[in-house]
């Protein structure tokens, strides 16, 4: 019995690492998979893998921050049961390295970019009669972390945002809740070693990997697992709550 069978799922960041993976396994759940992502060969790609295997996606070309592309998407799509909200980029950088510009970067696609889909999503579930919502935070929000001032902020205000959310739609059927990983190897990791220590990405990689008291990185299927768990009948007890999976990094570094 396939877990989402019949199920609208709306994922954003589709096109690449862990959205990739989360699309792949919630078509191959029976899903019918859309995917909004800024990178159509990105997205396009993820699409190619899902229907290769038998499922179904559309890809909306679509910038999260700006909130007119965010309802018109979710208009055209019209029913969602399930909203992931992933799209995210990064930042490296204490608060004296963060100008105004990556502040606002950051905060535009990491914040506003999720209370868009959820500004846009949840009009629709309510109608509907519920939904599953899960929205990426991070280790980050959670944990000080050298150099990721801006990062950190934005992954906080989710964390807080989904309470808020979790709180508020509760009696509408809508659950909510959070992933927290650590380091996960996608191209954001590889992007932001390249960007910022040039010259040193081999040395890094290798930090990066044993900074996870389990001694690597986690895998983008892992974490879709979880999300699967999370946005699927299975977890109908839960809702505003976190989930860190992390390798240990909260608790077992020590
Ligand atoms: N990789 C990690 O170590 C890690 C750890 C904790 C949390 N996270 C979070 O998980 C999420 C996914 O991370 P990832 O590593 O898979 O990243 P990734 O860079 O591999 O993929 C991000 C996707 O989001 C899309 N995107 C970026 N800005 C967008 C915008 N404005 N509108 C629409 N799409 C946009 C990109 O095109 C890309 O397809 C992010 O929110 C990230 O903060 C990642």
């Amino acid at each position: 019995m396939l877990k989402l069978g019949a199920k609208v799922a709306l994922i954003t960041g589709g096109g690449s690492g862990i959205g990739r993976a989360i699309s792949e396994l919630f078509a191959a759940e029976g899903a019918q998979v859309h995917i909004l992502d800024l990178n159509p060969a990105g997205a396009a790609e993820t699409k190619a893998a899902i229907e290769s295997a038998g499922g179904q996606c559309e890809v909306h070309i679509c910038n999260v921050a700006v909130q007119e592309e965010v309802l018109t998407v979710v208009a055209k799509i019209g029913r969602v049961d399930i909203l992931v909200n992933n799209a995210g980029i990064a930042h490296v950088g204490n608060l004296e390295n963060c100008s105004v510009e990556d502040f606002d970067r950051v905060f535009q696609v990491n914040v506003k970019g999720a209370y868009n889909a959820l500004f846009a999503v949840v009009p629709v579930m309510k109608t509907n009669g519920g939904g599953a919502i899960l929205n990426l935070a991070s280790i980050a929000a959670v944990v000080g972390i050298t150099d990721r001032f801006a990062y950190s902020m934005s992954k906080g205000a989710i964390y807080a945002m989904n309470l808020s959310v979790a709180r508020d739609y509760m009696a509408d059927n809508i659950r909510c809740n959070s992933i927290s990983p650590a380091r996960v190897h996608t191209p954001f990791v590889d992007g932001f070693i390249n960007k910022n220590y040039p010259g040193k990405e081999a040395e890094m990689f290798e930090k990066l990997s044993k900074s996870q008291p389990i001694g690597r990185m986690g895998k983008p299927e892992e974490i879709a697992k979880l999300a699967l768990f999370l946005c699927s009948d299975d977890a109908a007890f839960i809702t505003g709550n976190d989930y860190p999976i992390d390798g240990g990094f909260i608790k077992l570094n020590n």
